[in-house]
């Protein structure tokens, strides 16, 4: 059962607010998870992780193990089936070998999977998981990541590590105001609702693994490849997912689900627990960013640069792309900007909701605040005044740059005009008040996917693609989209979806999910109604059309291609505790056509409320001593939740990519961008003080104080 809020009109589905087509099964419980779908013979595994950060496993005391209760087996580096790992996958990437698991003794990192024991159940297995004893040849470990670091590194990424025009020398030397200063953030986790939990069998000959990820094809691709299988042998499952962030791809458990299903010959299921997910998931970097603005009196900038360094794993390069935003967002005469990785003895750091813009932007839109305030002028006008006519750095016009439709509507409705720019000057009893603003952009791109649409004799129609629902709503939005192109109500279309034998597809990532399937869906619809006009009947079987959009995406290379948004926010400071209160927030985004304006606006906000966590809350610490964190879990790492979050509002403003055959640009991650920094500026506001460190702790508010005009 579907609710449409607005019953199918002329004109059309796609922007007319819809709710979740399986929401009812979720709300239920009806909708069933990676983790809790029943299979007969079902054995269970539980990961064993070092304890040590760096060293050699120099023995698996595997045998009174195996002697408990219900064991069947433990899988470790001795005895476990070879994998592959060095290969390029379908994101153009190697995976992470964090992921092949149980291949040699090396531990590079605290919390490294060095052991699987399988059990009958879940209970036993985790039993005697505690219960095995390892020796390792401990070594001495460096997780000390800083600003400064000698054996820093430019490095590439998605993006090249240096990019530069003009004279920076130059242009510093002409610059009348100058802006440098160093911003950081800390190693945040993804931490989605919902484990990461797979389950493999297999089945004559085929292994079928039901998973929780962002990319059915993207995860049997990997599987196959790391198996040496035939990329038609392998099958992935993968229909609710409770969240992903970035952080569910191939991962050891997975992988260690496999080998022991290989080994058993049994179906097996391997859960990581809340605590494992902080260092086998994957999570976002710290960064340390250096930014220099150099501009003329009026603020138009002379000089951008931005220096930003991340950590790494030992086993693993992925950079933390902080300085691409500047690439993007504001003209100057001299650019400089560089992604620098330093490699620790820590666990592989990945992408997490917006990675780059989401700590990119906190120093770059910070850093604009602070050169407004130092020129005397307004942060939006400081905007208006450093907007590109095209690509500051690449020269490519944009496909649409709504920046500044997005802060006039912003300031409007947030009462921009009347804020008086003086720093710390009002007051509520305890409580300093302030306000601020951030500019926004995310790239918008597409990938390659395919689909098929059958249309049945009862005149419904099902569609199916290897998509991911990762609760974004993208089933809603494909249904959605296809009931358009087939000139029908959204009621008479099936959208199948999380199944790697739907053929290849994007993943849920990149904010291009909801983007590239809806291509795919459009382009098999319509080569679908062509073949219905040319047929008599419909036959049992339905007619059914295929589509693949590999040659159609190349015509967006030709344009910069990003959404923007403008952030604000306000602010309450406790000058009794340091404790920051957001009291209210907006984001005004210009993010292509919004295809469900519900789900959409439930990806915005909750991209906001993440800038909430990230500038107040969200900190993983690790202990110098071992390596290892302080607290991984829910009750000691804090994500902002309900009791944080006061009144957040996104909305948007006409914004249709011209070269998309639905208008989409993508909503997933721009939400986040800039969110911490309207956050920081609202505390600059109210207190006069910058916090160039996230999260803006109580403690750190003590320790700097307050020093606005009515302070003084
Ligand atoms: Mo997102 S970090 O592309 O899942």
């Amino acid at each position: 059962m579907t609710t449409a809020i607005r019953p199918k009109t002329s004109v059309g589905s796609v922007g007319v607010a819809h709710t979740r087509v399986e929401g009812r099964d979720k709300v239920t419980g009806a909708a069933r998870y990676a983790g809790e779908i029943p299979f007969t013979e079902l054995a269970h595994g539980w990961l064993v992780l070092s304890t040590v950060a760096r060293g050699r496993i120099r023995s698996v005391e595997d045998g009174p193990v195996l002697a408990m209760p219900g064991v069947l087996a433990v899988l470790h580096h001795g005895n476990a089936p070879r994998v592959e790992s060095d290969f390029i996958g379908m994101l153009g990437v190697p995976p992470d070998p964090t992921a092949a698991v149980f291949q040699h003794d090396r531990v590079p990192c605290l919390g490294w999977p060095v052991a699987l024991v399988v059990a009958e159940t879940s209970e036993q297995a985790r039993e005697a998981a505690e219960a095995l004893v390892v020796h390792y040849e401990q070594e001495p470990h460096d997780i000390d990541f800083h600003a400064g670091r000698p054996d820093a590194v430019e490095a590439d990424g998605t993006m090249p590590a240096v990019a530069q025009k003009g004279d920076a020398a130059a242009a510093l030397a002409s610059s009348a105001v100058v802006l440098d200063a160093e911003y950081t953030t800390p190693e945040e986790h993804h931490n989605p609702m919902e484990p990461h939990a797979a389950t493999a069998r297999w089945d004559e000959g085929r292994l079928e693994i039901v998973d929780s990820n962002q990319g059915t094809a993207w995860v049997a691709g990997e599987l196959a490849m790391m198996f040496s299988l035939d990329p038609g042998a392998v099958r992935v499952v993968s229909e609710h997912i409770g969240g992903g962030f970035g952080s569910k791809g191939v991962r050891a458990h997975q992988v260690a689900a496999v080998l022991a299903a290989t080994v058993l010959q049994r179906p097996v299921r391997v859960v990581m627990t809340r605590r494992q997910m902080f260092s086998l998931a994957g999570y976002r970097s710290p960064t340390t960013q250096r930014v220099r603005l150099g501009a003329d009196p009026d603020g138009r900038l002379r000089l951008l640069e931005h220096d930003s360094l991340s950590q790494t794993s030992t086993v693993y390069r992925f950079v933390e792309p902080g300085a691409g935003p500047a690439r993007v967002m504001y003209d100057a005469d001299a650019h400089r900007t560089v992604n620098r990785v330093v490699e620790l003895d820590v666990p592989s750091p990945t992408w997490m909701r917006a990675p780059g813009e989401a700590p990119g932007s906190f120093a770059l839109e910070s850093a604009f605040d602070e050169l407004a305030e130092k020129c005397g002028i307004d942060p939006i006008v400081l905007r208006e005044r450093n907007e590109p006519e095209a690509g500051p750095v690449s020269g490519l016009p944009f496909a649409g740059r709504n920046l500044l439709a997005c802060f006039r509507e912003g300031a409007r409705r947030f009462g921009w005009a009347e804020r008086d720019p003086r720093p710390g000057v009002r007051r509520e009893g305890r409580w300093l008040l302030g306000t601020g603003t951030a500019a926004a952009s995310f790239h918008a791109g597409a990938l390659p996917s395919t689909a098929t649409v059958t249309a049945h004799p009862d005149g419904t129609f099902t569609v199916r693609i290897g998509a991911a629902d990762i609760g974004t709503g993208a089933r809603t939005a494909l249904t959605l989209v296809a009931a358009d192109a087939l000139e029908t109500e959204p009621e008479r279309v099936r959208v199948r979806i999380g199944d790697s034998d739907f053929g290849p597809a994007g993943i849920a990532g990149g904010s291009m999910g909801t983007r590239s399937w809806s291509w795919a869906v459009m382009a098999a619809a319509r080569d679908l109604r062509e073949r219905l006009a040319l047929t008599a009947g419909i036959p049992p079987e339905g007619v059914t059309a295929r589509s693949d959009t590999t040659d159609a995406l190349a015509a967006l290379a030709q344009r910069e291609r990003h959404s923007f948004g403008a952030q604000f926010a306000e602010v309450a400071v406790d000058t009794a505790t340091g404790e920051v209160r957001v009291r209210r927030m907006l984001g005004i985004f210009a993010a292509g056509r919004i295809v469900n304006p519900l789900t959409a606006r439930n990806q915005l906000t909750g991209g906001m409320i993440w800038g909430i966590s990230m500038a107040l809350h969200e900190e993983a610490v690790r202990d110098p001593a071992t390596g290892g964190h302080v607290g991984p879990d829910l009750a000691n790492y804090h994500v902002a939740a309900h009791a944080d979050v006061p009144r957040v509002e996104a909305d948007w403003v006409e914004d249709t990519d011209p070269d998309d055959p639905v208008g989409i640009k993508g909503v997933g991650e721009i939400g986040i961008v800039g969110a911490a920094a309207a956050i920081a500026n609202a505390v600059w506001h109210a207190t006069g003080v910058r916090h160039r460190a996230l999260p803006i702790r109580p403690d750190r508010v003590l320790a700097a104080g307050t020093r606005g005009a009515g302070n003084a």
